[in-house]
């Protein structure tokens, strides 16, 4: 047994040690589900080379002062992946020509960090104006809030630009709701080109944040319409969650995603999915739905954090490199809530 775990632990840093997903010029570098993006690392190495600097330094602050900001950045960037591709649409405000994103079921009430991404853009525009695009802006500031977490680094492929529309409906449908089935999880994810290992390890981004009770409150009350707890659900921790979480009321009482660690980047989340310690549903069910492929990598990334930060980094780059705008595409905006 000793052994076996020593063995694993030695493949997992080995893994780690010789294809951390490198941009360039290793595998993931500008190669999305379906072909070339066009998009590089060193997209403003002269027209913007102090972007991530500004970027880091805006984060370090907005993080100390709330320390659930790296979070709220972090799932900014899936929600706008999501919807039209990386191309910053769930930043645009409601106009008379854009119905916001921000509306939809999972956004509305929920979605945090646009002040913060527009601290970035100003300070942005006053160094390299009308160069760094908003999208770019989202991919970066979710790699920076994951590195200071403590999670995994990586190089983040770069030329995205900024859409001039935004969809609501796409929204509302494309990312899944809390309580989908493992089924759900799997085609959602597919339909963005995201494979069973990406919807794995993109759900430990769940190791850090925290969720309003509305979106797992079925779980405490009526997980089947019968009036019944989700019987997965590790007794004490579904104790203390009902405190938490009534059956009336206190809909936007928050816990956190990962009950030990809620602001450390780790692999926590996924061994408490081994106890049955997952918040939502759709963490759960990653551990006890009846896919064989996706209960096996919860188990190796709950023994190796290695493995999971390579997983990680590596399924990060290819969401972020989902259909994203380049060329004379989409325009770089000057103030991320409006098309210019
Ligand atoms: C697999 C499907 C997913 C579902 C069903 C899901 C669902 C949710 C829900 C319901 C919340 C709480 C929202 C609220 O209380 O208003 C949440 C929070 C969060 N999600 Fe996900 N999510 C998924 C995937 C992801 C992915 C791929 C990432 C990023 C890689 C991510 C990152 C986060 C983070 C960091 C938070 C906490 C945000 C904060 O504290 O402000 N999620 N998610
Ligand atoms: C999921 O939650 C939504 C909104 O509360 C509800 O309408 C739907 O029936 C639920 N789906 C399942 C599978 O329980």
């Amino acid at each position: 047994m000793a052994s076996l775990k020593l063995i694993f632990s030695l493949l997992a840093v080995a893994l780690l040690s010789c294809s951390q997903p490198q941009a360039f010029p290793g595998s993931s570098f500008g190669r999305a589900a379906g072909g070339y993006t066009g998009l590089t690392p060193d997209f403003y190495r002269f027209s913007c080379p102090q972007a991530n600097e500004i970027i880091m330094s805006v984060l370090e602050n907005a993080i100390t002062k709330d320390p659930r900001m790296a979070a709220s950045l972090l799932r900014l960037h899936f929600h706008d992946c999501f919807v039209q591709g990386c191309d910053a649409s769930v930043l645009l405000d409601d106009s008379t020509a854009t119905r916001s994103e921000k509306n939809s079921g999972p956004n509305k009430n929920s979605l945090r960090g646009f002040e913060v991404i527009d601290e970035i853009k100003a300070k942005l525009e006053q160094v390299c104006p009308h160069t760094v695009s908003c999208a770019d802006i989202l991919a970066l500031a979710a790699r920076d809030s994951t590195v200071l977490s403590g999670g995994p680094h990586w190089e983040v492929p770069l030329g995205r630009r900024d859409s001039r529309t935004a969809s609501l409906s796409q929204s509302n449908t494309n990312i899944p709701a809390p309580n989908s089935t493992i089924q759900t999880l799997i085609t959602k994810f597919r339909a963005q080109g995201l494979d069973v290992e990406d919807l794995v390890a993109l759900s430990g981004g769940h190791t850090i944040g925290a969720a309003r009770c509305v979106t797992f409150r079925q779980r405490l009350y009526n997980q089947n319409g019968n009036n019944q707890p989700d019987v997965t659900l590790e007794k004490n921790y579904y104790n203390g969650l009902k405190v938490a979480c009534p059956k009336v009321g206190g809909d936007n009482n928050i816990s956190p995603l990962d009950v030990s660690s809620p602001v450390r980047f780790d692999n926590t989340y996924f061994k408490l999915l081994l106890w049955g310690k997952g918040l939502l549903s759709s963490d759960e069910v990653l551990f006890t739905g009846n896919v064989g492929k996706t209960v096996e990598l919860v188990r190796s990334y709950a023994e190796s954090e290695a493995l999971f930060f390579h997983q990680f980094a590596k399924s990060m780059v290819k969401m972020g490199n989902i259909s994203p705008l380049i060329g004379s595409k989409g325009e770089i905006r000057k103030n991320c809530r409006k098309v210019n």
